[in-house]
C-alpha cells in the first residue's frame, strides 16, 4: 500500500527558510512570525494570534492571561493529550476531569454542568480528532454560571461549527503545530483571541513580561520565554498554503472510506454533529463492539497493523489514570464513557486520508477482510 508520508516539504519551505537565514533575525522578531500570526488568526476567523514554542506552553500562557491560578478549578475532558490537564495544574489551578459523550469523543455538556463548583473558573473544551465540541451548549453553561469558555484546538485547524472556525468562539484558543498535526512546523503553537486585553497579556506572558513601548530590560509580569522563531514561521507559512487543499482531500477520502465500511456491524465511527460544517479530519475515530464484531479492539488493531494500515489503539488510560495525579491535585468526576473508550476505541491518522482513491479502496478492503476473517 502506498501510505502517504507526513510531513512533506517543498521548495517554498526552502525559499522562506533561506530568507530567514539571510535576514540575520532568526528568532521571534523576524517579520515572518508577525506575518504567520496575522495569517493563521485570519484563517481561523480571529483578530489576534500569538505564536509560541509549542501547543503546551500556549495552554499555560493562555490560562495565565485569563487570570487562572491557585484556588481555581478548570473543567477538562478525561480524554485528551496530557497538556490539556497539566497546563491547568502548572498555573496552580486544579483540573476537574469530566466525561466525554459516548460517540463524539468530546466533553459531555451535561457532565460539565454537574462538575461545576464555587471554585470553577473555566471550561477547557478539546475538539477531539477535529470536530468541534458542542460549543453552543458549552457557551450557554459558561454564561449561566459566569465561567470562561476556552478551546484546546490542537486537533482542529480549519474545523468549523456552523461556519465559525475552531478557536473563534472561546475567550482564547490554543493550537499545536507539532510534527504529527495537520498543520505543522515540527514544533510550535499559537493562541488566538478576539480580545485585545487578552492579546496583550498573552504577548507579555510569552515574552518575559515585556510591554510595547518599553526597553528590552523592562519586565512587568512574572513570565517566561515561549517565543516562536523565524525558522518555524517560514515552515508554517509554507504549510498553511496547503491546508485547504489537504482538508478537501481528507474530507473526500473520509466520506469514501466510511461509506465503504457502513455495513460493517460492530464498528461505530465518531459521531459528527451536523453543525460541524468543516472537519480537519485529524483522526478517524471509532469504537469496537466486541460482541458484534467478534473481535476485540486489541485484535482489530493487531490485524490492521499486520496488514500495513496505520492504526493506534487509543490512549492507554484516561488522563486521570496517569501516575502524576497521585502527587498532583486534581478532581475526578465519574467517567464511565472515557473508561470504556480506553478499552474499545482506536484511530487512524490524518495522513492516510491524503492518499489516492485507490489507497482508500484498499484500506476499506483490508478492514472488511480482517473483520470477516
Ligand atoms: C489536545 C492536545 N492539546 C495539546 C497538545 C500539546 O501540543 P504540543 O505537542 O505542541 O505541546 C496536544 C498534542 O498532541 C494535543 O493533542
Amino acid at each position: 500500500m502506498n501510505i502517504p508520508q507526513w510531513p512533506v516539504a517543498g521548495s517554498r519551505e526552502q525559499e522562506l527558510i533561506e530568507a530567514v537565514l539571510a535576514s540575520k533575525q532568526w528568532g521571534g522578531f523576524n517579520e515572518m512570525v508577525a506575518r504567520v500570526e496575522r495569517e493563521f488568526a485570519a484563517y481561523q476567523q480571529c483578530r489576534f494570534g500569538v505564536a509560541m514554542a509549542n501547543g503546551t506552553v500556549t495552554l499555560e500562557v493562555g490560562l495565565k492571561a485569563s487570570g487562572i491560578g491557585p484556588g481555581d478549578e478548570v473543567i477538562v475532558p478525561a480524554i485528551s493529550f496530557i497538556s490539556t490537564a497539566t497546563a491547568v495544574a502548572r498555573v496552580g489551578a486544579v483540573p476537574v476531569f469530566t466525561d466525554i459523550e459516548p460517540y463524539s469523543f468530546n466533553i459531555d455538556p451535561d457532565r460539565v454542568e454537574q462538575a461545576i463548583t464555587k471554585q470553577t473558573k473555566a471550561i477547557l473544551a478539546v475538539h477531539f480528532g477535529g470536530p468541534l465540541a458542542d460549543m453552543v451548549r458549552l457557551q450557554e453553561i459558561a454564561t449561566k454560571h459566569g465561567l470562561l469558555l476556552l478551546e484546546d484546538a490542537a486537533h482542529a485547524h480549519g474545523s468549523e461549527w456552523e461556519g465559525k472556525r475552531a478557536g473563534s468562539i472561546g475567550q482564547w484558543s490554543s493550537f499545536s503545530f507539532q510534527n504529527g498535526k495537520v498543520l505543522t512546523c515540527g514544533e510550535g503553537g499559537m493562541v488566538l483571541t478576539n480580545d485585545e486585553t487578552v492579546d496583550a497579556a498573552l504577548r507579555s506572558y510569552s515574552n518575559q513580561g515585556r510591554r510595547p513601548g518599553f526597553t528590552w530590560f523592562h519586565h512587568f509580569d512574572l513570565a517566561s520565554n515561549a517565543r516562536f522563531t523565524g525558522l518555524q514561521a517560514a515552515v508554517l507559512l509554507s504549510q498553511l498554503a496547503e491546508l485547504d487543499g489537504q482538508i478537501e482531500r481528507r474530507t473526500r477520502n473520509a466520506t469514501l472510506l466510511l461509506d465503504a465500511l457502513r455495513d460493517v456491524n460492530g464498528i461505530t465511527w465518531q459521531k459528527i454533529d451536523p453543525r460541524v460544517t468543516r472537519n480537519s479530519w485529524y483522526l478517524v475515530l471509532g469504537r469496537i463492539d466486541e460482541a458484534k464484531l467478534g473481535m476485540s479492539r486489541d485484535a482489530f488493531h493487531k490485524h490492521l497493523t499486520a496488514a500495513g494500515v496505520p492504526c493506534t489503539p487509543f490512549y492507554p488510560h484516561t488522563l486521570y489514570d496517569n501516575p502524576l495525579w497521585q502527587s498532583t491535585p486534581c478532581r475526578v468526576h465519574p467517567c464511565p464513557v472515557s473508561e470504556a473508550c480506553i478499552r474499545d476505541a482506536f484511530w487512524l491518522p490524518h495522513y492516510l486520508l491524503l492518499g489516492d482513491e485507490e489507497l482508500i479502496v484498499q484500506v476499506a478492503g483490508v478492514i472488511e477482510r480482517e473483520v470477516a476473517a
